[in-house]
C-alpha cells in the first residue's frame, strides 16, 4: 500500500495560537493543511477565507488542501488559488448540474492546481462517477459538512471501496480523502477500504502525544 497522507484540519486549532499550532504539525512530519471555508449559507457555520489563506501559505510551507463548504465556488475559485491552495476541492451538491462541474473541474487544472469533488454522506458515489477520470480528488464526508468533532459514519467506508475498485479497474488517478470523525480507530479502517487521504481535525489538534496518534492513523 503506498504511504497514507494526513491532512490536519484546522478548523480544530486554538486560533489564539494558531502559529504554533501549526508549527507543531510541521514538526511531526505532516506536509498538508487542511483548509475548512464554511459560508453559512452552504453550511450553517462560518469559517475562514481567502485573507487567512493567503497569509498562512505566505508563511508556512504546506500543500493547502482547501475545502470549500460554500454556495457558488465557481465564483471564488480563483481567489482561493491566488491565494495559494493546492488542491481545490468543492462540494458536489453546491452545483446547480453536471455541466457546471465539468466546468469548474476544467477551470480549476486550468490554473494548476488540483481540483477535487466532495460528497455529503447521503450523496451517492453514482452522481460523481462520470467526473472520475478527470478528477485529482474525491473528498468523502463521513459526517455531515459544517462541524468538527462528530462521529464517523461507516457509509463512508463504503464509498471509499468503491472508489477505490473503480480507480484501479479504470486506471484512474484520483486521490480518495476521507474527512470527519477521522482518529486512531476509525483512520486505519478508511484505509484499509482505499484511503490515500485521511484529514483529521479534533483528534490531531487536541492530541497530547502528537507522534503517537499520528502514528496511530497511518498504521
Ligand atoms: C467538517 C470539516 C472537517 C472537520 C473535521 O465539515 O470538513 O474537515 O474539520 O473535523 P474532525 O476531525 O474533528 O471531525
Ligand atoms: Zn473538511
Amino acid at each position: 500500500m503506498s504511504k497514507v497522507i494526513v491532512s490536519p484540519s484546522i478548523l480544530a486549532a486554538d486560533f489564539s495560537n494558531l502559529d504554533n499550532e501549526l508549527i507543531k504539525m510541521k514538526n511531526a512530519g505532516l506536509e498538508y493543511l487542511h483548509f475548512d471555508v464554511m459560508d453559512g449559507q452552504f453550511v450553517n457555520n462560518v469559517t475562514f477565507g481567502v485573507p487567512l489563506l493567503k497569509e498562512l501559505s505566505s508563511k508556512f510551507d504546506f500543500t493547502y488542501d482547501v475545502h470549500l463548504m460554500i454556495v457558488n465556488p465557481k465564483e471564488v475559485y480563483m481567489d482561493y488559488i491566488s491565494a495559494g491552495a493546492n488542491l481545490l476541492t468543492f462540494h458536489y451538491e453546491a452545483m446547480n448540474s453536471d455541466e457546471e462541474v465539468e466546468n469548474l473541474i476544467k477551470l480549476i487544472k486550468k490554473e494548476n492546481c488540483k481540483a477535487g469533488i466532495s460528497i455529503k454522506p447521503s450523496t451517492d458515489i453514482s452522481k460523481i462517477e462520470k467526473f472520475l477520470p478527470i478528477l485529482d480528488l474525491v473528498l468523502v464526508m463521513s459526517v455531515e459538512p459544517g462541524l468538527g468533532g462528530q462521529k464517523f459514519l461507516d457509509i463512508a467506508l463504503d464509498k471509499i471501496s468503491y472508489l477505490s475498485n473503480y480507480k484501479k479497474l479504470h486506471n484512474l488517478a484520483y486521490f480518495i480523502s476521507v474527512d470527519g470523525g477521522i482518529n486512531g480507530e476509525t483512520g486505519p479502517r478508511a484505509t484499509k477500504a482505499g484511503a490515500d487521504i485521511l484529514v483529521s481535525g479534533t483528534y490531531l489538534f487536541k492530541s497530547l502525544s502528537l507522534k503517537e496518534d499520528i502514528l496511530r492513523l497511518v498504521k
